[in-house]
């Protein structure tokens, strides 16, 4: 056949890559709602659907599968055509996996703040809309991997792999934890009980976190790391032995979030040796990215897509050391139910995943149509607040969490508690308020994003790029 005539799929990268600005500002918005409701409790104006027990779950499946699911679509529908000279295998399945995929957070969008909820976090979501999750990600996988199988180059690229796991272990992990017991329309049982249910749901939820917000933005960095860097990958052998450690590793590390629980205390163990040993693989995988950049590294003074792509990469080491520290049974003592946790969690989702993706959609949106970015400058503005947005999120978040950890467990000499709780949640007020800020500023640099991006797309028009030909550079 003559290439010449034949084209990439741009359609559905570019309806994943709108959505997932739209998604990131609206999950995001929810975000600086609930951080502001936790400094102002009267924020949840005495009305059920809008208080922070059912507004916080809307916020993790808005920016988790909202924000984060589109971008991971977007870019693995661009990176698999682009590094395989083919176009998207089933394209109209593949149009069917976006429109599934919206209706699956549109229904999380009505279903949580009426209060719908399975309760097992980052699953919440009940029973059909749980089905209509496994037909997407199923159709997903079907449109990947037949790509895979029809490329036109012997090799597959690295990023391609980590896309891969990332499907393959999430279409697991969500039908292993999704197994309930119906008992209404909207309401449903899990098949476990007791200590299994737990172990079972912090299998699928550091996972998650493995898969979903790790492997599969790694397959992002591998891409357009090299790409904006105009550099090949640092070290090609190291990425292999990071993808199998990487997955080898993370599957048995779940445990570290039942520690001091009825979870046997072998169990827990485990999870804490497989949490420490996961520190070098995943800095493996970091160091690869960051090196990817050396030789060029000033490229980075002028190239603001490079800023956010290189910080994300940062930011990933950041938490991947912190998280081992956190497993360790002993300092878990003192993290867990602290906000410490959170600033772990944003430290990762915001200066990770939400970084790497911005990073990606800069890049991206004005290939996808044929045009250049409207302003360089907005770009290098968003960097710098989402930067400041971050530190205040994480920093405070620090403080607070450990004075809370150390506050709770402060005692007197004749053994009672020195501080009530109520002298606690007091002392944590100034931090949520300048958490909310961190997040307001993180949000206002998304607006700037939609601005310019909403210009480049204006000035740009919709295309589908030639695919060259099997020896030519992809
Ligand atoms: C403007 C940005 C954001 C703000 C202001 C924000 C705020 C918040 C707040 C206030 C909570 C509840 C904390 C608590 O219960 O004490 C939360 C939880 C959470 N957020 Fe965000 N968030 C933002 C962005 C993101 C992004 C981009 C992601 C993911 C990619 C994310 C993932 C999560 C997760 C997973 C949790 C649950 C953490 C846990 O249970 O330990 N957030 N966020
Ligand atoms: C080597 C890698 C990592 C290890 C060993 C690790 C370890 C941990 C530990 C020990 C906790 C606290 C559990 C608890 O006390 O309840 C935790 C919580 C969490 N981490 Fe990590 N972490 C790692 C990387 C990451 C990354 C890169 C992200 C995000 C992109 C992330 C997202 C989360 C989330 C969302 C939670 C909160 C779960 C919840 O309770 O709702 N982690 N992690």
């Amino acid at each position: 056949m003559n290439n010449q005539t034949m084209t990439y799929d741009y359609t559905v990268v570019r309806q994943f890559a709108i959505a997932t600005v739209v998604l990131g500002i609206v999950g995001m918005l929810v975000g600086v709602f609930i951080a502001s409701q936790m400094a102002w409790p009267v924020l949840n104006f005495d009305t059920p659907w809008l208080s922070f027990g059912r507004l916080r779950p809307l916020h993790t499946n808005a920016v988790v599968f909202g924000f984060g699911g589109s971008a991971l679509f977007a870019t693995s529908y661009y990176v698999v055509q682009r590094t395989c000279h083919t176009k998207l295998f089933a394209p109209a399945l593949a149009q069917f996996t976006f429109i599934g995929w919206m209706l699956v957070i549109l229904s999380a969008v009505i279903t949580l703040p009426l209060g719908y909820t399975s309760s097992k976090e980052y699953a919440e979501l009940e029973w059909p809309i749980d089905l209509l999750i496994t037909v997407v990600w199923v159709s997903y996988a079907v449109v990947f991997f037949g790509t895979i199988a029809k490329r036109r180059v012997k090799h597959i690229y690295v990023a391609n792999w980590f896309f891969g796991s990332f499907i393959i272990t999430v279409a697991m992990l969500h039908i292993v934890n999704s197994a309930v017991l119906p008992v209404s329309f909207l309401k449903s049982y899990s098949v476990y009980s007791g200590v299994q249910d737990a172990m079972v749901q912090w299998w699928y939820g550091h996972n998650a976190v493995g898969f979903f917000l790790t492997a599969g933005f790694l397959g992002i960095m591998y891409y357009f790391i090299p790409k904006q860097a105009e550099r090949p990958v640092y070290s090609y052998r190291l990425s292999v032995v990071h993808f199998w450690a990487l997955s080898f590793t993370y599957i048995w590390a779940g445990p570290h979030h039942l520690h001091y629980t009825a979870l046997p205390d072998w169990t827990q163990s485990l999870g804490m040796a497989f949490s420490l040993i996961l520190l070098a693989p995943s800095w493996g995988g970091m160091i690869n990215g960051i090196m990817t950049l050396s030789g060029a590294w000033e490229k980075l003074r002028s190239d603001p897509i490079l800023k956010f792509l290189i910080v994300s990469v940062s930011f990933y080491g950041m938490s991947t050391f912190e998280g081992p520290m956190m497993a360790i049974k002993t300092v878990n003592a003192l993290s867990h139910y602290t906000d410490w946790t959170i600033g772990h969690v944003h430290s990762g989702a915001l200066g990770w995943v939400a970084m790497v993706s911005i990073g990606a959609m800069y890049f991206l949106i004005p290939k996808l149509f044929d045009t250049e970015i409207y302003s360089k400058k907005l770009i290098e503005t968003h960097f710098w607040i989402a930067t400041i947005g971050i530190v205040l999120y994480i920093t405070s978040m620090w403080i607070s969490g450990i004075m809370q950890g150390l506050m709770w467990r402060a005692i007197n000499s004749d053994g009672t508690l020195t501080y009530s709780f109520v002298e606690s949640v007091q002392a944590m007020h100034p931090f949520y308020i300048v958490r909310a800020g961190g997040g307001l500023l993180f949000l206002t640099g998304m607006l700037i994003m939609a601005y310019n991006l909403t210009k480049t797309i204006a000035q740009g028009k919709a295309i589908h790029a030639p695919i060259p030909e099997p020896q030519a550079a992809h």
